[in-house]
């Protein structure tokens, strides 16, 4: 399998189960008297573990079988998350669940997706910019699993709640400071040695908040501390937290391969590795005696030479006009739910003014 499908192999074995466990959550939370929405969480639930299953060894034609599956799962998942945060904002829906949780669920299906359809479509994204997507990405998710356990906890847990919002302060912290290295480098996006400082910050407040994690997780387990927090919820949280780690990362890595002003267009995508902890799902091997890897070895990737007729003296960048956007437009599919007000179509990155940089992907409801 080539690179690009590695990647997408990767995100299905990371992100399936993490969508599962949103509809459990959801199932949980939810009035006991709405059997309905109930029940479809747990349709959710199951649909999400076929999937799972499917994906654990995969062949090329089957992986983006099981991709489109899971983007068309996402895209009806999508739906019901709104609606069910459109009735808790409406407070016309009970229940246990934040409407935060809603949200943040909604933007990680979201993610996913978009994820599927630019590793799918071959779409374009330069590495600085995926880097500072990633850390607006991950750094909102960190504040709200932050906040999440310090309204989770039991209010007599004061130090454990405090630590919870000096993480919260952390992470909004940085989020704002990514969305200043967004805006500076729109135009140029290039990695700029503050930006390396910068993601190296968030890795070592990332690894801080890892261990915060892990500790929530140890004390839940052997009863330490008081709250109202699943076990099942804090692991989830925990591979949140490993998985953020591990892509800021990979892009760092990936940046590492950005020497030369034609290398910020054609740089080769970096080898994808797993997180350590992540064990690999065992695939039947054809010789009982050589294990089949989960993914290719990571080798040192030559550094392209740049043919000296395709270095650009400066990047052309042109604004872009209804002819030049180069936009991914997918329908999603009506769910059953019934929206309580019509949905606007989601685009995503939300900015892209220049060619050649970023493909757009837009998802449109009906
Ligand atoms: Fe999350």
């Amino acid at each position: 399998m080539n690179n690009q499908k590695d990647k997408l192999l990767d995100e299905l074995r990371f992100w399936l189960p993490i969508m599962k466990e949103h509809a459990v959550f959801i199932g949980i939370g939810l009035p006991c008297d709405e059997s309905k929405l109930i029940k479809k969480a747990q349709d959710y639930e199951n649909s999400y573990d076929s999937l799972i299953k499917k994906v654990k060894c995969p062949n090329e034609q089957s992986l983006d079988t099981i991709a489109e599956e899971a983007l068309n799962l996402n895209l009806e998942f999508i739906q019901y998350l709104t609606f069910v945060l459109d009735s808790l904002i409406e407070c016309t829906l009970g229940g246990s669940l934040y409407p935060l949780l809603i949200d943040h669920m909604r933007r990680e299906a979201i993610r996913f997706s978009v994820n599927i359809i630019k590793l799918r479509s071959k779409s374009t994204i330069i590495p600085t910019e995926e880097l500072i997507q990633k850390e607006l990405f991950w750094s909102k998710i960190m504040v709200d699993h932050s906040e999440f356990i310090a309204h989770f906890l039991d209010p007599s847990e004061d130090k454990f709640i405090n630590d919870a919002h000096m993480f919260s302060d952390a992470f909004n912290r940085l989020h704002c400071q990514a969305e200043d290295f967004e805006s500076m480098l729109e135009i140029t996006p290039r990695p700029i040695p503050s930006l390396i400082r910068f993601s190296n910050e968030m890795l070592q407040v990332g690894e801080d908040f890892r261990r915060f994690n892990i500790a929530i997780y140890e004390l839940l387990n052997s009863c330490q501390i008081l709250s109202i927090i699943p076990t099942q919820l804090a692991k989830h949280l925990l591979q949140e937290a490993e998985r953020f780690l591990f892509e800021i990362k990979r892009d760092l890595n990936s940046l590492e391969y950005i020497k030369s002003p034609c290398d910020l267009y054609s740089a080769p995508m970096p080898p994808v590795f797993p997180p350590s902890n992540t064990p690999c799902p065992s695939c039947p091997s054809p010789n009982p005696s050589m294990p089949t890897p989960c993914y290719p070895p990571i080798q040192p990737m030559p550094h392209p030479s740049c043919p000296a007729s395709s270095v650009p003296e400066a990047p052309i960048l042109k604004p872009s006009t209804p002819e030049t956007e180069n936009i991914l437009t997918i329908d999603a599919k009506k769910s059953e739910i019934e929206l309580i007000v019509p949905a606007q179509p989601i685009v995503r990155p939300k900015k892209n003014f220049f060619q050649p940089n970023t493909s757009q992907i837009k998802i449109n409801f009906k």
